[in-house]
């Protein structure tokens, strides 16, 4: 017997989920094309800083980027590898490395080895591969009470100590757009031109990021457009682990 269902594909509904199509963050996407050209064009790496608060598209438009990133390098002959990392559970610098090292196929760090070793050897493994790595610390601030600062200063200084072209491009994800207050100045002097800034959603764009999303999980008509409405009316809740501090 078959059974009926209103889900036409639950996987739509998942956070992970990273959809086709953005709703209204054109804008925003082809300033972070802009920033990137020259890495797109011909590998290199750059630094960007993106803000807004909680819900306005920060992640999904980071992965997104980072998909097109993947797919626009490919077709030019330039293998970017992206590396995703959420620092609220990555909260330590070596946990992300550990990410990294992943994403380059070397084995697992060693104890007691230093971070800045540790990214010699991601370094040296992009050359002999001729890759470049596209880092996405999302919600950054929570690496940055623990060493964070110094994270980004590695990522960016690397290439410069090797005496190399630096093949780590970052693109940090931030709730505050204060977030380089915190930093050390050189490391705030060379973000502080590349922040994108996303402006929280009026109804009518929730109201559409909400349809896109219902239509493509759940079958024609099963949701009526009064549940949209409901839902849009209803205070959203923070959950505890996205505040800051917890
Ligand atoms: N422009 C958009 N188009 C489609 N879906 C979106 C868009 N912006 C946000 N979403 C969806 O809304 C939810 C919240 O977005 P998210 O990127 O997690 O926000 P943030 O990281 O800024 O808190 C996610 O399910 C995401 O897929
Ligand atoms: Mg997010």
């Amino acid at each position: 017997m078959k059974t009926r269902t209103v889900f036409k594909d639950k996987n739509k509904l998942s956070p992970r989920y990273v959809p086709g199509k953005l709703v209204d963050r054109e804008g925003e996407f082809r300033e972070l094309v802009r920033l990137f050209h020259h890495v797109l064009e011909e590998g290199g790496s750059q630094r960007v800083i993106v803000c807004g608060s909680l819900g306005s598209g920060r992640t999904i438009l980071t992965r997104v980027f980072a998909r097109e990133m993947r797919k626009f390098g490919k077709k030019r002959g330039i293998d970017i590898l992206p590396v995703y990392a959420d620092c609220r559970k990555d909260r330590t610098p070596r946990e992300v490395l550990g990410r990294l090292q992943r994403a380059c196929d070397l084995e697992k760090p060693v104890r007691g080895v230093s971070y800045a070793s540790i990214l010699e050897r991601v370094v040296e493994q992009l050359k002999s591969r001729g890759a470049y790595l596209a880092i996405i610390l999302d919600d950054l601030d929570f690496l940055i009470p623990r060493n964070g600062s110094d994270f980004l200063y590695m990522t960016t200084r690397v290439g410069e100590e090797l005496g190399e072209r630096n093949p780590i491009s970052l693109i940090g994800v931030s709730g505050e757009p204060s977030v380089l207050a915190r930093l050390d100045s050189a490391t705030q002097s060379t973000y502080q031109h590349n922040r994108v800034v996303l402006e929280d959603y009026d109804r009518r764009q929730l109201r559409r990021i909400l349809e896109d999303r219902a239509k493509a999980a759940f079958t024609k008509d099963s949701i009526k457009g009064e549940v949209l409405d409901y839902i849009l009316g209803s205070e959203p809740r923070v959950p505890e682990r996205d505040r800051l501090g917890s």
